[in-house]
């Protein structure tokens, strides 16, 4: 644009009609839901935009998937969840680093603001908070994007609009050598030219993939969850349809998470007991069963072949006292979960093992009632509750 010696506004405007991309201009919240979608931006970031921008409601991404706020961004945060860290997930992740002891980490859970100040956790380390902070920021450097890292990995990516663009040259003076088509060693008019191409691929695809994940499987979720486990017992059963769809959905999921699939980590654990007996409450798939070679008893609200039965996790059909173990592998589902504990309770054989996992978000303010809940099934905790990226492992004991 300086050597055609034309106004920022001119130049862009050129391109815009030279390459026809007119009704294909992304606003600036779609450039961020995107790069939210494509993992290139927080969560926050996007908030804070959304805020500066003063977006009205019709323009807001939750309004076009039908969602209220919270659960848009309940959704996206999942989405986004390994490039976004809380300053507690940033203390977990020193733990793992060893910057901060696990004592520290406890106290800081427990949100004791004493505590919190006085075992800053750079004092240990005899470093200033800046240090401290310099050697994390590097530690985490992949999954923290600054503006002009997002911006160049929008490029990249050719997420990037010229609005979007434009807009983040007004806030930084760039010089001239990072302009994106120089980066990437193109003329100016190829680079449009592929911006123009993504996007359109990217928005074709978006459209499709959206609803499903970030709609259907969390409106799924809310409802298992927010309801008595004998409605949807009946409501599935009578129509199977969204019990399977649940099921897709979920194991498209699950290719996200990497080894830190719930239903494998407790198989690692169970080959170490190969002569326990185990009960597999809200089996899904029966996949559990898949990875051990013990005898297993899974039951589901629906039943995916003859190995599982089909009934309501409330009510097995076994005898007291009959199981080494019951496995609860994302699958406290009813609001009535209590029940669950007790029924587990009644067929575990004394001594016998439970063992839960679930995601660590939807217990995070609730933890208490988890164990209390556990306590008054008759349970007693045993060892430390684990907490992996994005799950909660609970092992109790009969008693
Ligand atoms: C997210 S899936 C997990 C499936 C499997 N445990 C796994 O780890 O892959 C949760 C399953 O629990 C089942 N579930 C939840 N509450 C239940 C209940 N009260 N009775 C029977 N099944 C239940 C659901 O039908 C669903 O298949």
């Amino acid at each position: 644009m300086v050597k055609n010696s034309k106004t920022e506004k001119e130049f862009f405007s050129d391109i815009r009609e030279r390459l026809g991309i007119v009704n294909d201009y992304l606003s600036p919240e779609e450039t961020f839901q995107l790069c939210v979608d494509n993992k290139l931006t927080m969560h926050k970031k996007y908030l804070d935009f959304i805020e500066q921008n003063n977006i009205k409601s019709r323009t807001q991404p939750w309004f076009v998937v039908n969602k209220t706020q919270a659960e848009y961004f309940t959704d996206v945060r999942n989405e986004v969840k390994d490039f976004y860290l809380s300053s507690e997930e940033t203390i977990e992740l020193c733990i793992k680093e060893r910057l901060t002891s696990l004592d520290i980490y406890l106290k800081y859970r427990n949100k004791n603001d004493s505590i919190k100040i006085k075992s800053a956790p750079w004092k240990e380390l005899d470093k200033t908070q800046s240090e401290y902070f310099t050697d994390i920021r590097s530690k985490i450097e992949s999954l923290y994007l600054n503006g002009d890292e997002t911006l160049n990995l929008c490029v990249k990516n050719n997420l990037i609009s010229e609005k979007k663009y434009r807009d983040y040259k007004k806030k930084t003076i760039l010089k001239l050598s990072s302009q994106p088509w120089s980066l990437l060693n193109l003329s100016y008019v190829d680079f449009f030219s592929l911006v123009k191409e993504t996007i359109e691929s990217k928005l074709n695809k978006d459209r499709e993939y959206r609803p499903a994940f970030l709609g259907e499987f969390s409106e799924m979720n809310k409802k298992w969850n927010t309801s008595n486990s004998k409605t949807d017992h009946k409501r599935l059963n009578a129509d199977p349809t969204e019990w399977k769809k649940y099921h897709n959905l979920y194991t498209k999921l699950r290719e996200a998470w990497g080894s830190d699939i719930p239903y494998k980590v407790i198989a690692n654990e169970l080959n170490k007991r190969p002569d326990w007996v185990v009960g597999d409450f809200g089996c899904g798939e029966n996949l559990l069963s898949k990875e051990i070679t013990n005898k297993v008893h899974a039951f589901d609200h629906i039943a995916i072949d003859k190995n599982v039965t089909s009934c309501d996790i409330t009510h097995v059909p076994l005898e007291d006292n009959t199981l080494d173990v019951v496995v609860f592998s994302l699958s406290l589902m009813g609001t009535n979960y209590s029940e669950y504990f007790k029924e587990a309770h009644r067929v575990l054989k004394p001594m016998g093992v439970l063992m839960i996992a679930e995601p660590s978000t939807k217990w995070q303010d609730k933890e208490e009632d988890l164990k209390t809940k556990l306590t008054e099934a008759g349970f007693k905790l045993i060892g430390e509750i684990k907490y992996s990226e994005r799950f909660v492992y609970i092992d109790a004991i009969k008693y």
